[in-house]
């Protein structure tokens, strides 16, 4: 087996920023040549809907990867992912209140009561921006053994993004199935940990 050395994680990590951000820079590439299809506004919130989706799929990956090729190493890469996951859930809520909503907040609160879906992405959004602010190394060691707790919230994450996408989508159904199916499969292999949280309160 192959190891994993400082340097080879290196490039995986300088491999993967290339893989999550040149989307979004094809998105902004798409935005400045108008060729965001017939309604950009509902483009864009799809884009960046699919990019914090696939990212967040990325990011449950790591663990079960590196048990399986036996890199432990490979556990450093899932900061990276998580922020992306982050960095698309902004854009996707940036995009749906400014060029959506054109930041009427009153509307916002209509669209919950409409689409109580987005009440699932929104507790989504907070759970992300937990993590997002307790994922700096200083915090990580300040908070001691409260960080795994509040980071195993990733796994109600994983149960709610998938939910809020297979609600939000009208017609499709076969491409949601697929998600909640992956997403279900991403959760049983941690079925352990869950187990624990769950008996524990
Ligand atoms: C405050 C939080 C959120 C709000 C207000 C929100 C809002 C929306 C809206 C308005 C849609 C479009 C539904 C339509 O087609 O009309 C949508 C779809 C979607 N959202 Fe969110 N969302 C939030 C959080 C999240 C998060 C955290 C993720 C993933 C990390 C996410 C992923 C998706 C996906 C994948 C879709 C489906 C895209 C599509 O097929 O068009 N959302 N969301």
């Amino acid at each position: 087996m192959m190891k994993l050395t400082p340097k080879r994680l290196g490039w995986l990590k300088f491999t993967l920023h290339v893989l999550c951000f040149s989307p979004i820079a094809y998105l902004v590439y798409l935005v400045l040549t108008d060729s965001a299809g017939g309604d950009p506004v509902q483009y864009l919130i799809h884009f960046t809907g699919m990019g914090g989706l696939n990212t967040l799929v990325a990011t449950l990956l790591v663990s079960p990867l590196a048990k399986w090729l036996k890199m432990g190493a490979l556990l450093q890469t899932r900061r990276l992912l998580g922020l992306y996951v982050f960095a698309y859930a902004c854009l996707h809520i940036g995009a749906f209140i400014s060029l959506d909503l054109l930041f009427e907040w009153t509307l916002l609160f209509e669209e919950v009561i409409k689409r109580p879906y987005i009440l699932l992405g929104a507790s989504g959004f907070i759970i992300l921006c937990l993590l997002a602010v307790t994922s700096f190394k200083q915090v990580k060691t300040a908070m001691g053994k409260r960080w795994l707790s509040l980071h195993r919230s990733i796994y109600l994450l994983a149960l709610l993004v998938p939910i809020h996408f297979y609600w939000s989508v009208k017609s499709e159904i076969i491409e949601p199935s697929i998600y909640v199916a992956i997403f279900a499969g991403l959760l049983w292999l941690r079925k352990k940990q869950i187990k624990q949280i769950l008996l524990r309160r």
